[in-house]
């Protein structure tokens, strides 16, 4: 079982046996209010069996319109970096906190972040990665924590449950300050150092 504190302080988890019984789950729902304001689920993308899994925090406008995660600039930036490094996008598993887009691209608000988790969560299981890059402080928070930061956290590995999280800066905010886009690319690089050293 993944590490989601959220999930486990008290929510209900519901577990699928197998992708299409998931995706089948995640048609229409309806769950929280993010629904009514989406043009597409943004389910995720990606190798089914990945080592590699991105988090992201939701969708934006672009995601939004085409229904697969990191599509617009940001997502395009972060291509750039993986290519970069070797990482080709469709050998990861990329998905979001939460699979519709919040209005006006706001962070997703608890209930939303709370109400979608769960998809997440089986992801994950049946992703079964052995590393999850944490994209920004949404993805950070509701997967390892509320008292987690991203400031503090960023570039430095926690371990849970099996799993190694790397939290690092959103790529949108690289698009907004030059200076993270350096320690982005030192966190990947670190990714791509460990799993080197831990894959069989
Ligand atoms: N930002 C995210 O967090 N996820 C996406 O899919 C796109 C932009």
């Amino acid at each position: 079982m993944c590490a989601f504190e959220r999930s486990e302080k008290g929510m209900e988890f519901k577990m699928y046996n197998n992708w299409e019984e998931l995706e089948e789950s995640i048609e229409n729902c309806n769950k929280c209010k993010l629904c009514k304001t989406r043009l597409n689920i943004v389910f995720g993308t990606g190798k089914k069996d990945a080592d590699i899994m991105l988090v992201g925090e939701g969708p934006g406008g672009d995601e939004d319109k085409q229904g697969i995660p990191f599509v617009g600039k940001a997502g395009q930036l972060m291509n750039k970096a993986f290519e970069g490094l070797g990482i080709e996008r469709e050998k990861v598993y990329i998905a979001n906190i939460v699979k519709c887009r919040p209005p006006s691209n706001r962070v997703p608000e608890d209930d939303e972040a709370e109400a979608c988790l769960n998809y997440l969560r089986n992801q994950v299981i049946l992703v079964k990665p052995k590393i999850i890059v944490l994209l920004g402080s949404t993805a950070l928070k509701n997967i390892c924590g509320k008292e987690y930061g991203i400031t503090v956290c960023r570039g430095k590995w926690i371990e849970k449950k099996g799993i190694l999280y790397m939290p690092t800066w959103h790529p949108a905010a690289l698009l907004r300050d030059e200076n993270k886009k350096i320690e982005f690319w030192k966190d990947l690089k670190e990714v791509v150092r460990k799993y080197e050293e831990i894959k069989v």
